[in-house]
């Protein structure tokens, strides 16, 4: 077998067999199998698509490029939910304690956040003291003990996705389907959770610009995850706007801690509860999906989700606890943004917005990049609220104001306003099965 006879078939619409796709993950971990080969089937599968088959095939290729966390020993039916990344997207912060309170273990490794998107660990690692890095035996003992724990990746998780996802991310090989969903489902699977819920994001501030594609991508995931046995659904969601009122680190902690005491922006309270609600079902701890949502509301009510919140923080070393972080101050208000015309908000460009939460030192371009946790965005209104002029639409937190006016003008651009009522985006969209 040689690498070139695969780029030759592929190059040719021709189907991979199970012991090609093995050859070239395993030739391209050890070395053997270079760069400049691996990128150029990657352009080809681009162009000529990988089949369900092949898709499978690759994914347990790099499902078994490293580590797999064995998570029999957690009692119950274990949890796990991913995003596939937006703006602003404060759920996992949320959901975790939500669905803990409700008794259904939740078990997540999260990843870093990249570009205009947001990760968890990074808003995690904004409360001081607290440490994302569990080893599997602290990560298994804490579910199994509190019932929640959100931890990075440990090292060695599918090592071949890292390697090959930074070679699509440079040669502009990222945005395929089946590469897409067997990079992401790959984590998901070396991580032995029963049930998992797929928050698959559609708009301007998402993977997935459209509907069509985000259907696509739905399907794809969901007949993979049924492949490998696990009980999978996804939910399509908007992300023409970030989610809630607040993007950056801190400022989304103190947002997810409003919401698990019921004082939190209703978009991201209803996408919480919804995708609580359904995953409840899913892994069989309720038969209907009211009665998952009526517990799940229960405690918010009875302070059950934020005690989950407060418990799952302080076993991961945090010297803080909610209130103190609703105490804490954000970095400095650097500018707002303000209304240009008397109207009602008709779009706010959820891409840019991300974008300048990255500048205001919220996010990272590189990874080496230093993130500053006060730093954000906070939004005072949303898409379909009536504004009048030169009223404050965002708030803008950060160290350095060097490129404020920069900032400011750049989501300005991306702001439009309607002299007619304007009906907020609807959050959820579709569900794929
Ligand atoms: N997220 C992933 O983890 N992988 C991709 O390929 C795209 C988004
Ligand atoms: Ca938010």
């Amino acid at each position: 077998m040689h690498i070139n006879e695969l780029i030759e078939k592929k190059k040719h619409g021709q189907d991979l067999s199970s012991e090609e796709i093995h050859y070239w993950i395993q030739g391209y971990l050890k070395g053997d199998i270079k760069d400049y080969q691996v990128s150029a089937l990657l352009m080809a599968i681009y162009f000529q698509g990988l089949n369900e088959k092949e898709t499978y095939d690759l994914t347990n290729e790099l499902l078994h490029s490293g580590d797999t966390v064995d998570l029999s020993s957690i009692q119950g039916i274990k949890v796990d939910k991913h995003s596939t990344g937006g703006v602003g997207d404060t759920t996992s912060l949320v959901l975790g304690p939500l669905v803990a309170a409700a008794g259904c273990p939740f078990a997540k490794m999260s990843g870093r956040g990249l570009g205009h998107t947001g990760g968890t660990l990074d808003k995690l690692e904004a409360i001081q003291g607290l440490s994302v890095d569990l080893s599997v035996q602290d990560f298994i003992k804490q579910v199994n003990e509190i019932g929640l724990a959100i931890a990075g990746q440990t090292a060695n998780i599918t090592p071949g996705d890292k390697k090959l996802y930074s070679l699509r991310d440079a040669t502009q090989t990222v945005d395929n389907i089946s590469l897409i969903a067997a990079s992401i489902l790959s984590k998901k699977i070396a991580i032995g959770s029963d049930a998992l819920i797929l928050d698959v994001k559609v708009g301007d501030g998402a993977f997935m610009k459209t509907k069509e594609e985000a259907e696509k991508l739905s399907t794809a995931l969901v007949k993979l995850g049924k492949a490998f046995n696990r009980n999978v659904m996804a939910l399509i969601t908007s992300m023409e706007e970030p989610l809630g009122q607040a993007v950056g680190n801190l400022i989304e902690v103190q947002e997810a801690i409003r919401v698990l005491m019921g004082q939190g922006p209703q978009d991201l309270e209803d996408l919480c509860l919804n995708l609580g609600a359904k995953v409840l079902v899913l892994a069989k701890k309720f038969d209907q999906e009211d009665q998952a949502l009526e517990a799940l509301k229960e405690t918010i009510k009875n302070g059950q989700a934020l005690a989950k919140f407060n418990e799952m923080i302080k076993a991961q070393g945090a010297q803080i606890d909610a209130q103190g972080l609703l105490d804490q101050d954000l970095s400095p208000l650097l500018g707002q943004v303000t209304a240009q015309e008397d109207g009602y908000l008709a779009s706010l460009h959820a891409l840019t917005i991300g974008e300048a939460a990255r500048r205001l030192g919220a996010g990272r371009l590189s990874m080496e990049d230093v993130i500053d946790p006060g730093a954000g965005i906070y939004l005072v209104k949303k898409i379909g609220q009536k504004v009048t002029k030169g009223e404050t639409i965002l708030e803008l937190y950060g160290k350095d104001s060097s490129e404020i006016q920069e900032i400011i003008q750049d989501i300005q651009a991306g702001i439009t306003y309607s002299k007619d009522p304007v009906q907020a985006p609807t959050l959820i969209l579709h569900e794929v099965r």
